[in-house]
């Protein structure tokens, strides 16, 4: 049996390695992506082939997450639960996709991965197979396998050989992307308590934080971000430059209690300071841009796309269509928005576009105005007639 393993060079993954081979007799090929969670291939490989892959493939997708997962999430505001930008959920399928053209090369028979059984990861990575290689077996180690702890592990490690880094200990779970880093475990997992300050990795506490406020400007072309400041970026360089200054000014911690697919609450730290900054700006332009009805409509549709990205359903025919839409709403979502960075606030300092829907003749409580003011009598004559009956029936009920 020949096996694509989702590698991300920890305990887990390592030992699936061997794992795998002792169970099933397979030849095991690990597969790492690099979506700008800074491992070094070399390591990572070296590791892969002591714990007895046959084959290590190391893969740069960052401008393809940028561009195919990132930008489209941002163009959806799609934030679960109104807060989570999705980092850790957006990157699963891709990590399918390329374990899919892997194992399509290869001729492999199975894909592995490292997820547990009450994650959200699991679902992700599995509906991904299931819709683009339906005829590749799935096995998922870690939800069937005897070791009942991390010691347990580490003990099966040690008896085999498998190097695992226990030199930098931390006592947190970390899933690490461009858009942003999911931290879990530990005392995280203590609801009642604030999170220590190791636990950030890219972020400056507030406190801390410039007591100086840096202005950025950023543009947007069609709901995509394409500079700042006045000078343009290509899509993976404008989220890493982000990424230092918005987390430099300690923006994008979230601290949330979160509704997972397989029905756990779970306290979920994230940083994402490329994409707090970027949802605001975008938000912010698209409040200038667009028709009140369809901003209002949007908004239901952010929530239904977020949702379904969360669960795991990237590769549907219902997000492709919800894409769709979303392509048509950021048409006129073009311009600048100035954001000022302080202490852990993105505040908006300004807003341009030549879209903009906002007119000052019609705004202005000044002689400038242009606005018939005499027409909202009729306005609201016929728009409030429905209430008006309501109110007549109220009285006349009452008495009867
Ligand atoms: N709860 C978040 C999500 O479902 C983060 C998951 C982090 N994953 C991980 N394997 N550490 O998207």
């Amino acid at each position: 049996m020949k096996i694509v393993l989702a590698y991300s060079g920890g305990l887990d993954t390592s030992i699936i390695i061997k794992w795998l081979k002792d169970k099933y007799n397979a030849e095991i090929i690990a597969f790492t992506v690099d979506i700008g969670q800074k491992d070094n291939p070399k390591i990572l490989e070296e590791k892969a082939y002591k714990a007895g892959a046959s084959k290590f493939y190391f893969k740069d997708m960052k401008e393809e997450f940028v561009k195919e997962f990132v930008f489209p999430s941002l163009k959806a505001s799609a934030l679960y639960e109104n807060k989570y930008p999705l980092a850790t959920a957006l990157s699963r399928p891709l990590i399918a996709k390329g374990m899919v053209e892997i194992a399509q090369k290869e001729k492999a028979d199975a894909f592995v991965h490292g997820c547990t059984g009450k994650g959200n990861d699991q679902v992700r990575f599995e509906f991904s197979f299931k819709y683009l290689a339906p005829e590749i077996k799935i096995i998922a180690p870690v939800r069937e396998w005897e070791f009942k702890s991390r010691e347990e592990e580490i003990e099966y490690a040690k008896k085999h050989n498998i190097v695992v880094s226990v030199s930098k200990k931390s006592p947190y779970s970390i899933d690490w992307n461009l858009w942003g880093i999911a931290i879990e475990c530990g005392i995280l997992e203590d609801t009642e308590k604030e999170p220590p300050e190791d636990a950030y990795q890219i972020t400056k506490n507030p406190q801390q934080a410039p007591s100086k406020p840096e202005y950025i400007e950023i543009e947007f072309e069609k709901g995509i971000p394409i500079g700042f400041n006045g000078k343009k970026y290509p899509p993976v360089q404008l989220i890493q430059k982000i990424t230092e200054i918005a987390g430099k000014h300690g923006i994008g911690r979230i601290d949330i209690i979160e509704n997972r697919y397989v029905g756990i609450k779970s306290r979920e730290i994230y940083e994402a300071p490329a994409a707090t900054f970027l949802h605001i700006a975008h938000n912010e332009l698209e409040a200038l841009t667009m028709d009140r009805e369809l901003y209002h409509f949007k908004n239901i549709i952010s929530q239904k796309y977020a949702q379904l990205v969360y669960y795991g359903y990237w590769y549907t025919q219902f997000r492709e269509a919800l894409d769709n839409f979303i392509e048509k709403t950021q048409e006129f979502v073009t311009g600048k928005i100035k954001l000022k960075l302080f202490k852990g606030n993105c505040i908006i300092a300004g807003r341009r576009s030549p879209y903009s829907l906002y007119d000052t003749k019609l705004s202005t409580y000044t002689k400038e105005d242009t606005f018939d003011q005499k027409a909202s009598k009729g306005f609201i004559d016929i728009s409030g007639l429905p209430v008006y009956l309501e109110g007549k029936r109220k009285k006349y009920a009452k008495r009867s």
